[in-house]
């Protein structure tokens, strides 16, 4: 659900200020020397200070205390416990904001005001970025009517309170962008949680297109008889078992200028993976209509990019298909012709997400690509290297992967890289083809990555699989550690960690392509 939530900053006088509720943060341990806190103790019948002083306030980590006010415009303040000092980070204010606002809701409250000057040591639009974002990532829900036009979105207002009137533009400003990028998240995870005979191949598509009419964008929408055409094998092999048949979505977003490098997404978007002939047993073939994430958070940055107007250039490129069964399905031991002219033995029908994504970044490539970034749902066995925490990372370029750690830090998504050993290789060895679709040597991840790297020309790579953080189960929910993430289902990753990098890496260049080419350096693959 995309929240639509009226976010304004204003000076004024705290008193005044007509709101259910305002927010402010306290730390562990530490009475808040802001004499607003002073102030506030004047008006009320007890004394912050006093509640403080008797345990009663501790500031530990999303602790909540809710004070009622009778005598000012405002009626409640809500005070987050924001954690020890040395804990205190952009994202703990980030996640309180999300307990704040999931707290507030829960009462019935609707409009929620936030004392920045409460929140010390970072500068003021950092902190107000951050608020945003927790707020709307945090009231995430599923809205079961989504796919319906039917919205549900108690919350209605969000305001900043600033002290300084030459801050409000500032504040304002990243206010909007927290606002517009955990709205794309939420797309994102809108689209991830969405069941697979409600997003079909087709229904897919018709999203994308949607998007980028209202991005502005061209889009290239090559269906299944252009696929044939074009002999993307890959891609028709692996989606012509369903009757929705594959097709790639082709989005051109040129904010950045004639200069400016072309950065593709390529996002893994297989509506269902039943695993095909080497069907997925038992219960392994559960929530996996997730397995168009990386779709999604392309699409999700998309969002983000057109609703800032971000200056960049960037292609989304979609392969969309149904990994299906039937007469006509793919069999183990087929071999087929890649779009990039590579020879591929099918040995598993279950690694789909790979041939895919192979036809995809070849034609991301061909579309002239100055770096590649793929994003796919791609191995069971990212999981079992680092669990639902950690986004793999393969690359041929560590520069670019200084990126993705520097956009990781900040979003909190976090990223670990993965090698890539050339002695990875031999797993890949055909006696019939190029290249074989599976390995049988351990190391499953980084060995897929391996796969797609064979269709990557010298060109700045970087692969994340998101098997495993995409989707969370309440078992293994992140949620305690950070409320603005849900407690299951889709978790919209990606999106912002590739926004912020796409922002980053064409700020540092200047928009400029050969200051790229020096900044990013050479590509070797091997480690
Ligand atoms: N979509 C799956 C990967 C996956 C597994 C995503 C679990 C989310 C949760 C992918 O297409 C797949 O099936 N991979 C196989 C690869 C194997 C056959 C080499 C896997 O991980 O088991
Ligand atoms: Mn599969
Ligand atoms: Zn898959």
């Amino acid at each position: 659900m995309i929240l639509d939530i009226t976010v304004e900053v204003r000076t004024q006088e705290l008193r005044e200020a007509k709101y259910d509720a305002i927010m402010l943060g306290v730390i562990s341990n530490e009475l808040p020397s802001n004499e607003i806190f002073s102030a506030i103790d004047e008006w009320g019948d007890v004394k912050i200070e006093d509640l403080i002083k008797s345990g009663e306030i501790k500031g530990s980590f999303k602790e909540f205390t809710i004070l009622h006010y009778a005598k000012t415009a405002f009626k409640r303040l809500i005070i987050m416990g924001l954690g020890n000092k040395e804990d205190y980070t952009l994202d703990r204010i980030r996640s309180i904001s999300a307990k704040a606002a999931r707290t507030l809701r829960r009462i019935g409250i609707t409009r929620m005001a936030v004392l920045l000057s409460a929140f010390p040591d970072f500068k003021k639009e950092e902190v107000a970025q951050v608020i945003s974002e927790g707020v709307i990532l945090g009231l995430y829900k599923y809205d079961k009517n989504c796919m319906n036009g039917f919205k549900v979105n108690p919350f209605t207002d969000l305001l900043f309170i600033i002290d300084d009137q030459d801050e409000e533009k500032k504040v304002l400003d990243a206010a909007g962008k927290g606002f517009f990028i955990a709205n794309g998240s939420n797309f994102t995870r809108d689209l991830t949680n969405t069941p697979a005979n409600i997003l079909s191949v087709e229904r897919m598509v018709e999203i994308a297109v949607n998007e980028a009419e209202k991005a502005n964008c061209e889009i290239e929408v090559l269906d299944y008889e252009e696929l044939k055409k074009r002999k993307m094998e890959g891609i028709i092999t692996i989606g012509k078992a369903s009757d929705h048949k594959p097709a790639l979505v082709h989005i051109k977003y040129r904010k950045g200028g004639a200069d400016c490098p072309i950065i593709s997404i390529v996002g893994k978007g297989v509506v269902f993976d039943s695993g095909g002939l080497h069907i997925k047993p038992g219960n392994t073939m559960d929530h996996m209509s997730y397995d168009m994430a990386g779709a999604a958070s392309a699409l999700g940055v998309l969002y983000m990019l057109y609703k800032l107007d971000t200056p960049v250039n960037v292609d989304i490129i979609l392969p969309i298909a149904e990994n299906s069964i039937s007469g006509d399905a793919v069999r183990p031991g087929d071999v087929i012709r890649t779009y990039s002219g590579k020879y591929v033995e099918i040995v598993n029908t279950d690694a789909e997400g790979r041939l895919i994504m192979a036809d995809a970044m070849t034609y991301a490539q061909e579309q002239g690509a100055d770096v590649l970034m793929d994003i796919a749902t791609l191995t069971g066995a990212v999981k079992k290297a680092l669990g639902f925490v950690g986004t793999g990372v393969c690359t041929n370029n560590d520069n670019l992967n200084q990126y993705a750690i520097k956009a990781s830090k900040y979003t909190e998504e976090k990223t670990w890289k993965l090698p890539i050993f050339k002695e990875f290789e031999i797993q890949l060895k055909s006696l019939y083809a190029d290249v074989r679709n599976l390995g049988d040597g351990g190391a499953g991840s980084s060995v897929a990555a391996l796969f797609l790297s064979y269709f990557v020309k010298d060109i700045p790579w970087i692969h994340f699989d998101i098997a495993g953080t995409s989707w969370i189960d309440e078992l293994y929910t992140q949620y305690y550690h950070k409320p603005y993430l849900p407690k299951k289902g889709a978790t919209g990753v990606g999106a912002r960690l590739l926004y912020h990098m796409i922002y980053n890496i064409t700020k540092d260049c200047n928009s400029d392509r050969k200051k790229l080419k020096k900044m990013l350096g050479d590509c070797s693959l091997f480690n």
